[in-house]
């Protein structure tokens, strides 16, 4: 059987939840020909994690992100993690107690954050807006802008636009994301519409994954 699903109730939403959270990292470390940890040090570097700083991290699933941006932003530093699947909370929260690491995990949607306004110098997105219907898109960027502070960075992490030049690697992103019709690029209108400013496509990318870096 594929679903271990948890006792608690996933919260409500239209976005694609994944509830075969212990299979998640296999999954990832397959996708990414074993180099998920890189992806993720990538990930953590472009968001310019300061210590002392505080972080959330939104589709957080098992904390791939939110682990390793605890470590950098250290004891003085504060990192939350939200996503509406109990299955990837609960992994979440075992691998960040594993390590001893001290992370908030909660249950909860990007589309209504349950954070004060200006509340976060970072916010992550990994790998999770095209989880979204584009209404959800607009409505969790919103909701970001609104619990960042001012001043404050949003890093997206998502497939580039399917595109021909990205060849073979993009298929096997694509067999597994067959609904995926745009990527990236598309977001940084997204970004510009909620008000975000600095909207800048990383020069750098792993594999057909690109990041997407914004201010408020
Ligand atoms: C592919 S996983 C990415 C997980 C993690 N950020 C990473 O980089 O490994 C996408 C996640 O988005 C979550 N998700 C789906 N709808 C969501 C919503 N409305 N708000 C927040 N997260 C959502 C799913 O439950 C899933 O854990």
């Amino acid at each position: 059987m594929l679903h271990h699903h948890s006792h608690t109730r996933p919260a409500q939403t239209e976005g694609r939840l994944i509830r075969w959270a212990p299979f998640y990292d296999t999954l990832t470390n397959i996708l990414t020909l074993g180099h998920a940890d890189r992806l993720r040090r990538m990930t953590i570097d472009l968001a310019l994690l300061k210590p002392g700083e505080s972080l959330l991290d939104v589709g957080c699933g098992t904390g791939g992100v939110t682990i390793p941006a605890k470590e950098r932003l250290g004891p003085s530093g504060k990192a939350v993690g939200v996503d509406p699947a109990p299955e990837m909370i609960d992994v979440a929260r075992q691998k960040a107690q594993h390590k001893g690491t001290d992370v908030d995990f909660r249950i909860g949607v990007i589309e209504n954050l349950p954070f004060p306004d200006a509340s976060f110098d970072v916010v992550t997105a990994s790998l999770m807006i095209h989880h979204l219907p584009v209404h959800l898109q607009v409505k969790g960027l919103a909701e970001i802008y609104r619990v960042l502070r001012p001043g404050g960075r949003l890093l997206i992490v998502d497939m580039l636009s399917p595109n021909a030049s990205h060849g073979r690697q993009m298929l096997t992103f694509l067999a597994m994301h067959r609904r995926l019709e745009s990527g990236l690029e598309a977001y940084q209108t997204l970004l510009k519409d909620a008000g975000f400013q600095d909207v800048t496509q990383s020069d750098q990318h792993f594999f057909v994954i690109g990041f997407l870096r914004a201010t408020k």
